[in-house]
């Protein structure tokens, strides 16, 4: 079986595999409302929101449909994309009202002042990724929110690669709907997504959004501690206990453990002579939970990740659309461990010897940061 180091699906703990091979329960019943209202208090803290947060059975797409059909009663919306699900969320916003669309080059940092510049020609509300997971770069949450209080507009994050993994803080940050995906950071299987909200977003609720996406259904159920069709049972109880090991581990931990790996593979990198992909400005950070490379020259993408794959059993990600072969992607996130880090940069360093792109070691320099921990 590979050792999935992509930026999800993640590998699964024991536990959680354990925690869905069992029978099935009532979705009505007081057993599935205890594990749901666990679920979304630990959501809750994930998230940093005091607010409602409702679980779709669906995967991370669904959850940012949601999010911007539900509060889709704007005349206009700013979507900002630097990477391949900022462009999902232009895509997805252009269903159901005009988008002001702000293309940035992928890899490349958000221009603040774009977003302000949208802001004021009468966009309601903006929608943007805070981890570009295609590219690597942390896009700036709390500036782009700080700007948008300027003209009362709504605030869409999603946090699909961030929440459970890196800081969110929505409440205090100022956003207004945030969605995270099961099979990333939380570290369970893919197939839920969970999406925050506070009590403005309502102000802009659209009742003509799609029938299973709409979040006033999961809202008028969420006082039950249900959901307003048939959940994905199995899934609800590998979240449960995908949210169990988050707890035991602390939120703070949790977030300085995949710090600490993303490091960890960045100084790996840069120490090898590697480049990494995103270009920052002051106010982008690399990615916490996964680092983009630049594909050396003198090698293909699938010499690198194919050989991987093949002699030592570890999945790494290559680059999206245009990105394909010019990048190769090293998730760190969910409940891997040191072993599982150092495993795939000892792999990787074999590879890239063999074809002599690189002389030295850098293990020594992973090993070091990794001490932190
Ligand atoms: C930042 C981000 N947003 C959205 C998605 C889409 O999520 P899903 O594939 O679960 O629908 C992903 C998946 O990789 C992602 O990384």
């Amino acid at each position: 079986m590979d050792l999935l180091m992509i930026p999800g699906p993640v590998q699964l703990h024991e536990r959680i595999i354990r925690a869905m091979a069992r029978q099935m329960i009532g979705h009505r019943t007081k057993e599935f409302s205890e594990i749901m209202d666990y679920c979304i208090k630990m959501l809750k803290e994930c998230f940093g929101t005091k607010h409602d947060v409702f679980i779709i059975s669906g995967s991370g797409t669904a959850g940012m449909e949601a999010a911007i059909a539900s509060f889709s009663k704007v005349k206009r919306i700013t979507c900002i994309d630097n990477g391949k699900f900022g462009d999902r969320f232009v895509r997805i916003a252009q269903r159901y009202t005009e988008v002001d669309a702000l293309r940035f080059e992928w890899g490349s940092s958000i221009d603040l002042d774009a977003v302000e510049k949208s802001l004021a020609n009468g966009s309601e509300a903006v929608a943007f990724v805070h981890n570009e997971t295609s590219t690597g770069i942390l896009n700036p949450a709390k500036e782009i929110a700080k700007i948008a209080k300027k003209y009362d507009a709504l605030v869409i994050m999603d946090g699909i690669t961030s929440v459970g993994g890196d800081e969110v803080r929505m409440d205090e940050w100022g956003i207004d709907v945030a969605v995270v995906g099961s099979q990333k950071c939380l570290g369970a299987p893919p197939g839920l997504s969970a999406v925050a909200v506070n009590e403005r977003a309502w102000e802009f609720y659209n009742e003509r959004c799609p029938f299973y996406l709409d979040l006033m259904a999961y809202k008028k159920k969420s006082k039950d501690l249900q959901t307003p069709y048939t959940p994905a049972v199995p899934l609800f109880f590998a979240l449960h206990e995908a949210l169990k090991i988050i707890e035991e581990e602390g939120l703070e931990n949790r977030i300085r453990r995949h710090r600490t790996f993303a490091k960890a593979v960045r100084e790996w990198a840069l120490s090898l002579g590697l480049e990494l992909f995103p270009k920052l400005n002051e106010y982008s950070r690399y990615s916490n939970t996964v680092t983009a490379i630049k594909m050396p020259n003198g090698i293909t993408d699938k010499e690198l990740r194919g050989t991987l794959k093949s002699e030592y059993k570890i999945l790494i990600s290559g680059g999206q659309e245009h990105l394909k072969g010019k990048i190769f992607r090293i998730g760190t996130m969910g409940n891997i461990t040191k072993r599982d880090v150092l495993a795939t940069l000892a792999g990787l360093e074999d590879v890239l010897r063999r074809k002599e792109i690189i002389g030295e070691s850098a293990l020594d320099v992973a090993m070091d940061i990794l001490d932190e921990i």
